[in-house]
């Protein structure tokens, strides 16, 4: 077996965390594993919202379906899908001039990125990619044997209230907890590949 798969075995849905705190080191290392996640059109559409302070999670655990995570964990991350940015001019600009093509190629790519996103309901596209950098974060944390908990059980515009975002602009995609498992791991359930793969 190797690392990774040792990793994704390491990796559950931790309940209930022991209160150890996760070094600066490890913590810069889980956001650099989200930083250098992919996303459409390279847009980066993630904003990371770090929660280190107690009295904020034990504020947060009632409108998120009151879960052990958020008030027994390290580190709350609260992944924030960004509606404004990926729409405006001058972000667009700056995200794909650092590819280095010529002025006509990144005029022409931009032209395909803005044709691209005209029909897409923006907040779901970018919560989306979320998704990814939350996976990302927690398959690298259980490289170091760190545990993880993903958290869509919340109300979201409860806590996009509690935070004062400007809703319109970005939103909560998906919270994410991190700290030390207090008690062992349960089974992964998983359906076997026969079923979920299929032939054409
Ligand atoms: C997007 C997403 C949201 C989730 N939200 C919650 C949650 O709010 N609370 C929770 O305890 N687990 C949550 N989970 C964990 C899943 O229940 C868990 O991953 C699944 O049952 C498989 O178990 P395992 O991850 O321990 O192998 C979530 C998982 C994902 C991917």
């Amino acid at each position: 077996m190797d690392k990774c798969q040792e990793a994704q075995i390491f990796r559950h849905a931790c309940k209930v965390f022991n209160g150890k705190k996760i070094v600066d080191e490890d913590w810069h290392y889980i956001l650099e594993a989200g930083r250098m996640s992919p996303s459409s059109f390279g847009m980066e559409p993630w904003r990371f919202l770090v929660v280190k302070s107690q009295k904020i999670k034990e504020q947060l655990q009632p409108l998120c379906w009151n879960q052990k995570q958020i008030s027994t964990c390290s580190h709350l991350l609260i992944i924030k899908n960004q509606i404004a940015l990926v729409q405006d001019e001058e972000y667009i600009a700056k995200m794909f001039a650092r590819r280095g093509l010529s002025q006509e190629a990144t005029a022409q790519y931009i032209e395909r990125y803005k044709s691209f996103i005209k029909p897409l309901d923006i907040d779901v596209w970018t919560a989306k990619q979320c998704y990814i950098a939350m996976e990302s974060m927690m398959l690298a944390v259980a490289f170091r044997h760190i545990d993880s908990c993903p958290i869509e059980g919340f109300e979201r515009e409860k806590v996009e209230r509690f935070l004062g975002l400007d809703t319109a602009k970005e939103r909560v995609a998906v919270i994410v907890t991190f700290g030390f498992r207090l008690n062992p791991q349960p089974a992964h359930h998983r359906l076997p590949l026969e079923e979920l793969v299929q032939k054409l």
